[in-house]
């Protein structure tokens, strides 16, 4: 599509003994649409041209060519120089556009040859899939989207925490009391309950602390019943986990554990020596981040066992030897900024290219909170995803209920709305804020939320099924789209621009910003502008305007992770 700010940067810099560069970072988008597209406020220029910024706009005017191809008027208020961009050529270039690409308007091929990795979600295994685990599961999808349509080969990685020494206590727990538990049924509850009962025993009594530590050795040396009992549990966690992604309609490319690096730590140390950046301390290996600010980062615990960050460290040189990628995005809580500081600081001892170690990007985000404040599995309220996203879907059929009782495949869209909720309620503010859980916000049709968005599809969908409508970009007639439509076609030019942005600082906000924006002007537009109108051609404008408006509405709110209902 046509970049009407390099186009104007261009005429300008014609006039102008400034380079384009320079005219492009000086350019702005004026607050007030009445101003015009873009601005370029002359004050930046007064010192170096020696003039008052009221003579160089008058200036730049004068010599500007008109009329112009990408231009249609230039004002001067004050010093401003404000530009009109010229609308015809911007709505032809949508519309052939959105014509050619349909689902696929908004993608490039921006990111073409290029790598990224996306490690998210990632819950432990033997420990609840908990709503602490929502956010990065559903951030991480969204970016993943959100890379792959612009063009970069995506994958992603589900590194499970399957590794550690709790699952010592947990074999010494099975071994003790397995026997009276069915795990076929809510194993995880009780796995979670051997978990309890034995650390409490190892209190007691510190012979048990000890077996339990042994497990765990023998756990990493293989030996044959313990791998068998850890085994167990990791199947029995995952069926439950994928219970979760089915709702989420996740998939993953891979699910490489933490487990999986373990034999992979050995070189990552032998590096680490060879380069003398392993310290002793303690019984354990560390490397010392002093000059860093930052504490020592503990490779080897002092029982020998390898630790959290080891494998983390063994996990960047296998993505980086397997993958090659141009960046590895870590999608996981703020309270690990740390971690992901030290293990990116140390991943720069590993003898890795710079193109590397430079990919590393932890993505961090706030907490989810309740309305009744912060949950944890310490406190004993932890609430378990499959249970909120369950709860959410049965709400929003209550409200179907209630709004449209009449409605076909009732369950269906019941999913996607309450689905929709939760999902868009996490993307829908600045990812690093706290999230607040509330459903009466969440779920309400008419606020800055999913439903409301899933509600202005499905209107237009409605209104282009009754008209049995199929995009005719010929039959639009953009003298008959007025200053609110007008608007719209230029909000929805931006969308490519939106999902860039987006990508570049891995924000999938700016896209749910996007979207609120779209719905609101539309149903602005719809609330003043009958759609469908005797005179064809107003009709035909305005059902393409529709027509466009659900599509980016859909495009967007799937790149998110949304599915949208046809009614609702
Ligand atoms: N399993 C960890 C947790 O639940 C998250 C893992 C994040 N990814 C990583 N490569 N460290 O806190």
């Amino acid at each position: 599509m046509i970049d009407f700010k390099e186009k104007i940067a261009e005429e300008i810099n014609k006039v102008l003994e400034l380079s384009k560069d320079e005219v492009k970072s000086f350019l702005e988008i004026p607050k007030d649409k009445k101003m015009g597209d873009y601005a370029l406020p002359c004050f930046k220029l007064a010192k170096q041209m020696k003039k008052s910024p009221v003579i160089i706009a008058d200036e730049i005017k004068e010599k500007i060519e008109m009329p112009n191809e990408y231009i249609s008027k230039i004002e001067n208020v004050n010093g401003f120089l404000n530009i009109f961009i010229n609308n015809y050529v911007l709505i032809k270039d949508l519309l052939d556009e959105m014509d050619q690409q349909k689902e696929n308007y908004g993608s490039s091929k921006l990111g073409n040859g290029k790598n990224i990795v996306i490690d998210y979600s990632s819950p432990n295994i033997a420990k609840q899939f908990h709503i602490g685990h929502l956010r990065t599961t559903i951030i991480g999808r969204a970016l993943y989207n959100m890379y792959k349509f612009l063009g970069y080969n995506t994958i992603s990685i589900n590194h499970l925490g399957d590794w550690g020494t709790q699952f010592g206590k947990l074999i010494e727990g099975y071994k003790r009391f397995g026997n009276e538990y069915d795990l076929s049924e809510k194993p995880i509850d009780k796995l979670t309950e051997i978990y309890v009962r034995i650390n409490e025993l190892c209190k007691e009594d510190e012979s048990v602390l000890e077996d339990c530590r042994n497990n765990f050795k023998k756990l990493e040396d293989g030996d044959p019943y313990c791998v068998e009992i850890w085994q167990k549990f990791k199947d029995l966690s995952l069926k439950e986990f994928e219970r979760v992604y089915d709702i989420l309609n996740i998939k993953f490319d891979y699910y490489l554990g933490e487990s999986f690096y373990t034999d992979k730590i050995p070189e990552v140390i032998e590096i680490l020596r060879k380069n003398n950046k392993l310290e002793e301390s303690q019984g354990a290996e560390i490397v010392n981040l002093e000059d860093k600010n930052m504490p020592p980062l503990m490779v080897v615990k002092s029982n020998g066992s390898t630790s959290y960050a080891a494998r983390d460290l063994a996990a960047i040189l296998y993505r980086v030897r397997t993958f090659d990628f141009d960046k590895c995005i870590y999608v996981v809580a703020y309270e690990q900024n740390l971690h992901f500081k030290q293990v990116f600081e140390v991943a720069k001892y590993l003898d890795l290219d710079e193109k590397y170690t430079n990919g590393l990007i932890h993505v961090p985000f706030g907490m989810v909170r309740l309305k009744s404040g912060k949950m944890s599995t310490r406190e004993g309220t932890v609430i378990k995803l499959e249970d909120l996203l369950n709860e959410s879907i049965s709400r929003a059929k209550e409200v179907i209920e209630q709004k449209n009782p009449e409605l076909e495949n009732k369950e269906e869209v019941a999913k996607k709305v309450g689905i929709g909720a939760v999902i868009f309620n996490d993307l829908s503010n600045n990812m690093i804020k706290d999230e607040v859980f509330d459903w009466d916000i969440m779920l309400n049709f008419q606020g800055e939320t999913g439903p409301y968005i899933q509600y202005m599809y499905v209107r237009t969908k409605s209104i282009l099924d009754k008209e049995n409508y199929s995009m005719d970009k010929n039959l639009v007639d953009i003298t008959e789209l007025e200053e609110r439509g007008m608007e719209l076609v230029k909000e929805l030019y931006m969308f490519n621009d939106i999902i860039t942005q987006a990508v570049e600082k891995n924000e999938p906000s700016i896209i749910s910003r996007y979207l609120i924006e779209i719905a609101k002007l539309y149903s602005s537009f719809y609330n003043d502008n009958k759609i469908i109108v005797e005179d064809e051609k107003v009709k035909n404008t305005r059902l393409c305007l529709t027509y466009m408006v659900g599509n980016v509405l859909k495009i967007g709110a799937g790149l998110l992770g949304m599915e949208m209902p046809d009614r609702m």
